[in-house]
């Protein structure tokens, strides 16, 4: 007997129903997602990246912070993200839509960055973090990122970027005389850094979309309150 249709009718339904399930049902789901404009703020959500903070997450791919920080924030009841100040919403698809590439990450070696730019802004505190994490971080193992640095001779003027560093740690443990400069010498980041701190900033989803409404703390927690009444007495 030839069996031929059979077998040809068996891979072919094995394939249309992966691909239905993998990629059309995902399609339908979010390929239609837009940005959305605010017409009390004027602008568009989520905001175009600027170009050196593209570049920056070049520079995030490519040192692999990925192994140890996620980009997504879990909403309440899945985990404790919101309470540890990672966020205020969960992350939505539609916060990704501007992105080429997705660094949601799996491993929470360190605390998820998708909103590190709201909790964080302060470029010097990133430049001093990712050159020795002790300095900003007591106790980090996160590895230090000295190469994105440049420990140079001071020829005619002092760079305005160059790093003021602090004599010791938190801790009062003096740093090590190979990571600060001597006289004549400044220690500055090279561009890779600065991108890199650009796409860290740049980082933050604190806009409320019609689909975040019912995710926001508050709001659910006003939704048990006015749930609550039912029980009162008991
Ligand atoms: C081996 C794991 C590891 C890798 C790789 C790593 N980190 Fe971290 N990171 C941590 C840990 C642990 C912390 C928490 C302690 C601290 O703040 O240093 C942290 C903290 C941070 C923070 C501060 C977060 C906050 O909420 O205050 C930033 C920003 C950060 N990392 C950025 C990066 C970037 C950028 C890279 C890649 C260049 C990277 N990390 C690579 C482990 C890692």
């Amino acid at each position: 007997m030839n069996r031929a249709p059979l077998i040809f009718l068996g891979v072919f339904l094995a394939l249309a129903f992966s691909w239905t399930g993998i990629v059309l049902t995902n399609q339908v789901a979010y390929g239609n997602l837009t940005p959305i404009y605010d017409d009390a703020e004027e602008k568009i959500f989520p905001e175009a990246t600027p170009g050196v903070a593209q570049r920056g997450q070049l520079v995030y791919q490519d040192l692999g912070c990925i192994y140890c920080h996620t980009q997504q924030v879990r909403r309440l009841g899945y985990g404790s993200d919101i309470e540890r100040g990672w966020g205020e919403r969960q992350s939505v698809p539609r916060d990704y839509i501007r992105e080429k590439r997705v660094l949601l990450g799996t491993m929470r070696t360190g605390p998820d960055l998708r909103n590190i730019g709201a909790r964080q802004a302060d470029s010097t505190w990133h430049l001093l973090h990712l050159y020795d994490p002790q300095i900003t971080s007591q106790g980090s193992v996160m590895p230090p990122y000295r190469f994105l640095f440049e420990m140079r001779k001071i020829v005619g003027e002092a760079s305005p970027d160059a790093m003021n560093l602090p004599s010791s740690y938190v801790d009062g443990t003096p740093l090590p005389p190979h990571s600060v400069p001597t006289e004549g010498y400044e220690l500055v980041p090279t561009e890779r850094a600065k991108s890199l701190v650009a796409y860290l900033i740049n980082l933050k989803d604190t806009y409320a979309y019609p689909e975040t409404f019912n995710v926001f703390p508050e709001e659910e927690a006003e939704a048990e309150q006015s749930e609550a009444p039912a029980e009162e007495g008991h």
